[in-house]
């Protein structure tokens, strides 16, 4: 397909069926282990649409150069192309400006970029980072380095045993030297989707900042910045149908301006003299070096594929996906659900009496169906449910039903070779 007829079927895919539109993933018409494949690990990394790869070729095929450098043709093609993909990456958040939207790898580099440059100039010695229980490891290591650096201590805003946060508390917690909230707005190990709304609101009563780890959210339902209020937002492309190896960080400008650079080199200057250096305007003063140009762009191709779906039509269709899927895992004998929020996203840990997740998984992939067992990158979620590591299918709106009938028949599988 070349790129206008790509760009005539983006227009149109609003009224596509999900049949046709679970057509745009050549990944998922094959058969593993002479099954059809049930991709069912797309919290840990989601596929590509055709229009996506389509864009990926045309960049490196006709447009492939340095950015911001060249006053060449190509570069000057690759240039616009990259610029274009972060206005569209501000429109997808609703960013009130493209300045506040950093390029980086993902979402740990995002937070490990806050981490350094507004951990660095803004916490120190005596002062609490407020993390939640629902944490991933990318948004706990960071602070336990910044916190071993500057003596910063770390406070846990604790979860129930659905896997909700408790916040009866967090009025108290956030009182005296606490410097920044870091929460995320969907938990990849549980699928709980945070009340950052409220978090932020009551952050901000006490003028303290938060870090969203955004990076199980944006992917799966439409994300206003503005309308939140958070000070960062952190997300990665190869969740949302983006390659690997690009995200974002946006964040308000009025943070970016006081931080420092994260990392010094090429395109992050004014200018550089033995006396010293001046460095860049925002976005550029965060993305020192070459960046990863075609990452971006196939970022911006992966907005537009979303926004041509509509991410409400998307969160209507995970939200089924979900409903069926924990409804079938609730009638088996000896599956459990783990995490049981309210609210929760497109992710489904569960576990099965007397078996080990890894043999789930196992089994599961000996009949073409894909899901993620282990503790997550979220081992105290784990030790806080008491379990060293569940089973987690976790769904896209391209997924089918016949995904979950997999799913199931690969259960009693599991369920027969174990004697459960
Ligand atoms: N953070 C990714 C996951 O939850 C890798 O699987």
């Amino acid at each position: 397909m070349d790129l206008t007829a790509a760009n005539e079927s983006l227009a149109t895919s609003k009224s596509r069926s999900w049949d046709e539109i679970r057509r745009d993933f050549p990944v998922l018409h094959q058969t593993i282990n002479d099954h059809p494949l049930a991709y069912l690990d797309n919290a840990a990394s989601s596929q590509m649409p055709q229009q996506v790869i389509d864009r990926l070729v045309w960049y490196h095929s006709g447009e492939h150069s340095n950015v911001h450098r060249g006053v060449h043709t190509l570069s000057q093609r690759a240039t616009r192309a990259y610029d274009e993909a972060r206005e569209k990456v501000a429109s997808f958040i609703n960013a009130s400006s493209s300045k506040e939207c950093i390029f980086v790898s993902g979402t740990t580099e995002g937070i490990n970029l806050v981490a350094h440059s507004y951990g660095r100039k803004f916490i120190g010695q005596d002062d609490t980072i407020l993390v939640s229980a629902l944490e991933h490891h990318s948004n706990i290591v960071p602070w336990q380095i910044i916190g071993e650096e500057t003596g910063a201590k770390i406070e846990v805003i604790p979860m129930d045993d659905r896997g909700e946060l408790i916040l009866d508390d967090l009025d108290q917690m956030l009182s005296g030297s606490v410097k920044l909230v870091c929460v995320n707005h969907v938990s990849n190990a549980l699928g709980t989707i945070n009340p950052i709304e409220e978090i932020i609101e009551r952050a901000h009563a006490q003028d303290v900042p938060v870090l969203v780890d955004g990076a199980q959210a944006a992917p799966h339902m439409a994300v206003d910045v503005q309308a939140l209020d958070a000070d960062f937002y952190v997300f990665s492309g190869h969740k949302m149908c983006a390659p690997t190896g690009i995200g974002v960080l946006w964040g308000k400008q009025k943070w970016l301006d006081q931080m420092q650079p994260y990392q010094g080199g090429g395109d992050m200057i004014l200018s550089v003299t033995w006396e010293g250096t001046k460095y860049n305007d925002l976005p550029f003063k965060f993305e020192a070096g070459t960046p990863n140009i075609a990452g971006a762009i196939g970022l911006g191709a992966a907005v537009d594929y979303l926004q041509s779906i509509g991410l409400d039509r998307i969160a209507r269709r995970e939200a089924d996906l979900l409903a069926i899927a924990t409804a079938a895992l609730e009638e088996l004998s000896g599956v459990f659900v783990i995490g049981t929020a309210r609210e929760k996203a497109a992710v489904l840990s569960f576990g099965v009496e007397g078996v080990h997740p890894h043999d789930v998984g196992t089994i599961l992939d000996n009949e073409g169906v894909a899901i993620r067992a282990g503790h997550h990158c979220a081992q105290p979620v784990m030790d806080r449910l008491g379990v060293p590591a569940t089973a987690r299918a976790s769904f896209a709106f391209y997924n089918h039903e016949a995904d979950i009938e997999q799913l199931v028949a690969g259960l009693y599988s599991v369920k027969e070779i174990f004697g459960v």
